[in-house]
């Protein structure tokens, strides 16, 4: 989804909104924040599972909206979903300090304390819910708290694949920022993400707590 290296792995990393995402139980050195995750884990293996049973049937009920040369058919990408579930409940058990109750736009993570911040499925996807105030903060706090770079995916409304008419504004205020098309296909329309160079940027100036 991120179009990422071993390099970019090798580095510490954070998810953020991770959900019931496997990539930080798939990548040593990541970090999954997201608010759900205050419900603790009985919860959110309950919800995690029904997740799977609901997005199959909004895929069903809007097949037009997605296309599938990247899962191959919905049955493979329900396959994949279903082990990547497992893996993230396997290792929320496990490991369960790597899974933070958080939420954008106030991470408690200190400035430029990751290598990369990734965020997919929540800015420019909810930009019909979330205003363009919240995405400035969020994204500031995202480069706060990246020392090399942030990846958010994808850069349209969920749904309907409209583009945010607010995107070129926010990216006029972020000088070292490139909008990259990636290898991931899966909602029609959503192709691109934004690459955001965190290293000279400090962010905004929220209080370091964790990290
Ligand atoms: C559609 S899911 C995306 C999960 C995962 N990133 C993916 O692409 O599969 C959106 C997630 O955003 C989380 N969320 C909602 N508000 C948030 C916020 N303000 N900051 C961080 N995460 C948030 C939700 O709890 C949910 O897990």
């Amino acid at each position: 989804m991120f179009d990422l290296s071993p390099a970019h792995l090798a580095g510490a990393t954070l998810d953020c909104c991770a959900g019931g995402a496997s990539f930080a139980a798939e990548t040593a050195g990541a970090l999954a924040m997201d608010p759900a995750y205050a419900m603790g884990i009985a919860e959110m293996d309950r919800l995690v599972r029904a997740g799977l049973h609901d997005g199959d049937q909004m895929i069903l009920d809007n097949q037009d909206r997605f296309e599938w040369s990247w899962y191959g058919s919905i049955e493979q990408r329900g396959a994949i979903r279903m082990a990547a579930a497992e893996a993230f409940l396997t290792d929320l058990r496990a490991r369960p300090r790597r899974y933070v109750a958080a939420a954008l736009p106030d991470l408690p993570l200190a400035a430029k304390s990751v290598d990369l911040a990734l965020c997919s499925h929540l800015l420019f996807t909810w930009a019909n819910r979330l205003d363009e105030h919240w995405h400035r903060r969020a994204i500031e706090e995202l480069v706060r708290v990246a020392r090399r770079e942030v990846r958010i995916f994808p850069l349209v409304l969920q749904g309907t694949a409209e583009p945010v008419e607010f995107l070129d504004r926010l990216r006029s205020a972020l000088p070292a920022s490139e909008i990259r098309e990636v290898p991931y296909r899966f909602q029609r329309g959503a192709r691109h993400m934004l690459v955001v160079d965190a290293s000279g940027l400090t962010g905004s100036g929220s209080p370091p707590a964790h990290g």
